[in-house]
């Protein structure tokens, strides 16, 4: 049977995944809850990481080397810099960066990591069944980079250096951590997020009125990729 991980950040990102299967049991690891359950023959081990890049490694690390999680499905809200995406909007990262990465006083360029590098690839197999679920629904999906930072961006200075630093569409807080994980472990790996605010200055109030409902745009979505890949 396949073990696939999901997970979001922040509770209200897992919530609707946990009350759409409604049964679950719960494992505590390392100061967090687990959550496994089965679906359409599919394994699944579901959590949220709390906030930020450390505690979404973790969590990562953790679906992977303790649950033998061979993908990973990351569901949550974003901060928009493509000005095409509105709130509620669902983005899917063909690749994820980190903009809070600077060794640039060694001459290397913003998010460079010697021995890793500034981009990482999403998985080509999970975005195709991604897009063919997108028709299914019918619903637009954008394609795009992904830039992750241990900040909330509610500032239009830093939002427009991100995106012409890193040619970015949406911002959040861990992703990119997530496929820095899940690529040293060779798992297939998929973010998808939906859009919660615009990263300016009302982002916070933004976030704050669309959290819950964002989240749940993403969660269903990603619903509907486990009934794809049960189906194969
Ligand atoms: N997640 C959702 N909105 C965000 C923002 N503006 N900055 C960082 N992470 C976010």
């Amino acid at each position: 049977m396949s073990k696939i991980a999901i997970m979001g950040a922040m509770v209200e990102e897992i919530e609707p995944l946990l009350e759409f299967l409604g049964t679950y049991e719960s494992v505590e690891v390392a100061d967090n809850t687990y959550y496994t359950a089965e679906y359409k023959g599919l394994e699944l081990v579901i959590a949220y990481s709390k906030i930020g890049k450390v505690f979404a490694s973790l969590t990562a690390s953790t679906m992977i080397q303790k649950f033998g999680a061979e993908k990973l499905l990351f569901s949550g809200v974003a901060g928009a810099i493509n000005p095409k995406l509105k709130i509620g909007d669902l983005i899917a990262a063909t690749s994820l960066c980190q903009h809070d990465l600077d060794i640039t006083a060694f001459g290397h360029p913003y998010g460079f990591v010697p021995e890793g590098g500034v981009f990482v690839e999403s998985d080509k197999t999970l975005l195709a069944i991604a897009n063919d679920v997108a028709s299914d629904l019918e619903k637009p999906l954008l394609e795009g980079v992904i830039a992750t930072g241990d900040q909330f961006v509610a500032d239009e200075v830093r939002k427009d250096w991100i995106e012409s630093t890193f040619n970015a569409d949406a911002l959040e807080m861990e992703g990119a951590s997530v496929a820095v994980v899940c690529d040293a472990f060779d798992v297939p790996f998929f973010i998808l997020r939906a859009i919660s605010d615009s990263a300016d200055m009302d982002a916070g109030f933004s976030f704050d009125e669309f959290l819950k409902s964002s989240a749940k745009e993403s969660a269903q979505f990603v619903i509907s990729m486990l009934d794809k890949l049960a189906s194969k």
